[in-house]
């Protein structure tokens, strides 16, 4: 079988290809990106030489491109995770999380359309259900919670999940999608929440939480996503929709805490900056229907996980310095400069 992972030089993209191509090592995996800001060839240096393995440097939004790829490759499955993914970005400049989220989306489809395909697969977010008050514990989001969006990022990925599910029902073409609550792990990119904390708590620089720090996100770690999807795409129902989560929720205060006690740090680096526009208060995912349906259960503790993906910034510094030495600067001094 001949898998396309777009935005696979990205954080979870990647973490997807190391899982896929040691689960099915009689399958091909053509990694599509276009290597935004975001992604990363030096991640994919480990399997370059594997002869299963393919790069090729490319925008979903190119058609052109895409047809041509799939002309050559004839995929039988697609696994899209390419996408603008950063909440904070998409307030500052909506255009290219429209263009990439939607329009590469509809692209992407196509292709398949044209080209046949035994199953397209939407890597989508919680984020669609929009969020929960803070005072209603018992609320989780269920694959029929309606669409509620926040964010223009957030949008964007209900605007693609929309059209995933209409390609189906008017094209019949064999789409899945899962709507994962936040990851963490190796090869996150350090504008995010957990690896930012890190990074700069280990320079010693203020730890910027918005607001008061009481939003709460459902965090699981990175590989047990790539399991569900890896699941999803082998035994899924076609037409289906897929939570995927493991009852992991914390206050953002409380995880920049915890980072400051791993690392021997002062809690005083923590530092309350404005909040986020139209922050989201607390995401919680219910997964019952993968667990029941596909046996789908998260095998890493966040107690474990979080210490793991701690150690793997202390050992991989080869990786993030780079990034934090050239645009990241420039991005964090117009992010955070008046904050
Ligand atoms: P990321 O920002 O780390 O990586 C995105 C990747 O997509 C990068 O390699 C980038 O170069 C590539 N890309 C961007 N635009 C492209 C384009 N036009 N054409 C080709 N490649 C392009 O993102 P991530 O955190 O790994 O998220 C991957 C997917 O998972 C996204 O669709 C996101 O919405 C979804 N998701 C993320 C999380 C999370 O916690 N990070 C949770 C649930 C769902
Ligand atoms: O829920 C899934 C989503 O999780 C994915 O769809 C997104 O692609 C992914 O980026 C993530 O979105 P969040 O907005 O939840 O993640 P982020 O790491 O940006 O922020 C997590 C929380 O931490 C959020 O409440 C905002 C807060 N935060 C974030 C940053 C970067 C801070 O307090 N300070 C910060 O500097």
């Amino acid at each position: 079988m001949t898998i396309i992972v777009t935005g696979g030089a990205g954080f979870i993209g990647s973490n997807f290809v190391f899982h896929y191509l040691k689960a099915h090592p009689k399958d091909r995996v053509i990694c599509l990106d276009k290597l935004t800001y975001a992604g990363n060839l030096s991640t994919l240096a480990p399997v370059m030489e594997d002869p299963n393995f393919r790069f090729v440097k490319l925008d979903i939004c190119d058609r052109e491109g895409v047809y041509a790829l799939f002309e050559e490759e004839h995929p039988d499955v697609v696994v899209n995770f390419a996408a603008e993914s950063h909440v904070d970005r998409s307030i500052e400049n909506p255009a290219i999380f429209l263009e990439t989220n939607i329009i590469g989306t509809s692209v992407l489809m196509d292709a398949c359309r044209k080209y046949g395909i035994q199953r397209y697969h939407q890597v989508s977010t919680d984020e669609v259900y929009g969020d929960l008050p803070l005072d209603r514990p018992d609320l989780f989001f269920t694959e029929s919670t309606p669409i509620h969006t926040s964010s223009p990022y957030s949008s964007s990925k209900a605007g693609a999940d929309l059209l995933v599910l209409a390609y189906h029902r008017t094209f019949g073409l064999p789409v899945t999608i899962s709507r994962c609550s936040n990851n963490y792990g190796p090869y996150h990119f350090p504008e995010k929440l957990i690896p930012l904390m890190i990074i700069n708590a280990l320079h010693d620089k203020p730890l910027p939480v918005y607001g008061e720090g009481v939003n709460v996100r459902d965090w699981l770690y990175v590989e047990d996503h790539c399991r569900a999807i890896d699941l999803i795409i082998h035994k899924g129902t076609v037409g289906e929709v897929y939570n995927v989560g493991g009852h992991n929720e914390m206050k953002n205060i409380d995880i920049v805490k915890l980072i400051c006690k791993e690392l021997g740090k002062p809690e005083s680096l923590i530092t309350h900056v404005t909040d986020r526009k139209g922050h989201d208060m607390r995401y919680a995912i219910d997964p019952t229907k993968i667990h029941n349906e596909l046996g789908w259960l998260p095998e890493t503790k966040f107690a474990d996980g979080i210490k793991k993906t701690i150690r793997w910034y202390l050992d991989n510094e080869a990786w993030w310095a780079p990034i934090i030495s050239g645009e990241y600067q420039n991005y964090y001094a117009q992010m955070y400069g008046n904050r």
